[in-house]
């Protein structure tokens, strides 16, 4: 048994909301925590800290939970860095460039899209996050859709079968050929290498899935033993929420168009998510994610974050990094977005980026720094979280993971 205890701690966002009336953080200041073997054993005033075998003093630094990235798509080769470029000059983003990545990701080599994707990763550590969402999507054969999710499964337990991210080129006048694939040979080689399944609903795309193609997939998905998540309502209104939170999918991610029914459908879902009292996830309701870098980066308007809050609808914050939509694997980027863009408060980008990403993967042990959660810990080089928002673009935060 090894004990830390770091002491230190300027400001600690626990998200342990009965620490505090008005604020969901439950933050303390001058705390320290102790980990025993990879989990927070004590939490409390730094005054009060126990002996540890180890110390580690942050100097009056805020920490926060790690940043939970609940969405991203990181098996991939090739660039589309012309493909920005271009959209910046005025194109629209349609989802068409996908094409070209599963092309370059079909023809890398194994050793070459897991040394790609672990640099991601460390990238992504390099910026606070500590668990990471990663799917498939750019395999869209039998074979580089299980070779996808191998490769993914050697960096995170957190696996996402998207069979069904677009209908690839050779399917193009024979989609419903494909969809059978997607939840016939692909579901069943790929669903050993899986906790998720996702599709991308987007009938205003020609390359995504309608309603009734994703119902199908979903629900062959979850036969399967897979839980669900859906990309909805990132392009126009579409049927991805509605069928989302019908099928009880954990997340359903984007939602850039909602209607009024939208919004009441993620409402009620929300309200059976809720927080034990110490922070822990519960319920098994269905989060909406929003992704910011995607509109940065494709010069599309935001979601209506303070609509979704104002209804009761659970928010999660994510990358999405990918090679087209939004090349960034920063969350303290989404969480500067999120309140520069979308309004939200700084306390609740930040626990929509760690508790509402836990909620979004029906995680219980991370998201938040309580007794007996995961010793995932996020420093930020500056006296509080609040930072994070209020310096842009600089590199504050770092994982110290145990
Ligand atoms: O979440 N919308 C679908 N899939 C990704 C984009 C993938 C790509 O453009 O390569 C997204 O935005
Ligand atoms: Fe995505």
């Amino acid at each position: 048994m090894t004990s830390t205890v770091v002491t230190g701690i300027g400001e600690l966002v626990t998200n342990d909301a009965t620490l505090s009336v008005d604020s969901p953080l439950g933050l303390m200041v001058d705390a320290a925590v102790v980990v025993t073997d990879g989990t927070v054993s004590w939490v409390g005033p730094g005054s009060q800290a126990p002996a540890a075998d180890q110390r580690i003093d942050l100097g009056g630094r805020s920490v926060v939970p790690g940043f939970v990235d609940s969405h991203s798509h990181l098996v991939f080769g090739g660039d589309r860095s012309v493909e920005f470029a271009a959209r910046m000059a005025g194109q629209e983003y349609t989802g068409g460039g996908i094409a070209t990545t599963v092309a370059a990701t079909r023809a890398a080599g194994d050793e070459e899209l897991l040394a790609h994707l672990r640099a991601l990763i460390a990238e992504m550590r390099a910026q606070g996050t500590t668990t990471v969402e990663v799917k498939s999507g750019y395999g869209l054969n039998v074979e580089d859709e299980v070779r996808s999710l191998r490769i993914a499964r050697q960096v995170t337990t957190e696996t996402t079968f998207l069979g069904a991210h677009v209908v690839p080129p050779e399917f193009h006048d024979r989609r419903e050929d494909y969809v059978r694939l997607v939840i016939g040979e692909m579901l069943t080689a790929c669903a050993p290498h899986a906790r998720w399944a996702d599709v991308f609903c987007e009938p205003a795309s020609a390359h995504a899935f309608d309603g009734d193609e994703a119902r199908l997939i979903l629900t062959a998905a979850a036969t399967a033993g897979l839980e669900l998540r859906v990309h909805g309502n990132q392009l126009s209104a579409g049927p991805g929420v509605q069928l989302a939170v019908e099928l009880g999918a954990a997340s359903v991610d984007h939602c850039t168009h909602l209607t009024e029914q939208d919004v009441a459908a993620l409402a009620a879902a929300g309200s059976s998510l809720h927080l034990g009292a110490d922070g822990t996830p519960a319920g098994r309701g269905t989060v909406a994610t929003l992704l910011p870098g995607v509109e940065f980066s494709t010069r599309s308007p935001y979601p209506d974050a303070r609509r979704l809050l104002a209804a009761g609808a659970v928010l999660a914050l994510a990358t999405d990094c990918n090679p087209g939509s939004c090349f960034s694997s920063s969350m303290p980027l989404m969480i500067a977005l999120a309140v520069r863009e979308m309004r939200l408060t700084p306390a609740e980008a930040l626990w929509a980026a760690t508790a509402g990403g836990a909620l979004a993967l029906r995680r219980t042990d991370i998201g938040r720094l309580t007794v007996g959660a995961r010793a995932d810990l996020t420093v930020i080089d500056a006296p509080s979280y609040l930072h994070l928002a209020y310096r842009p673009g600089v590199p504050l935060a770092k994982a110290l993971t145990f």
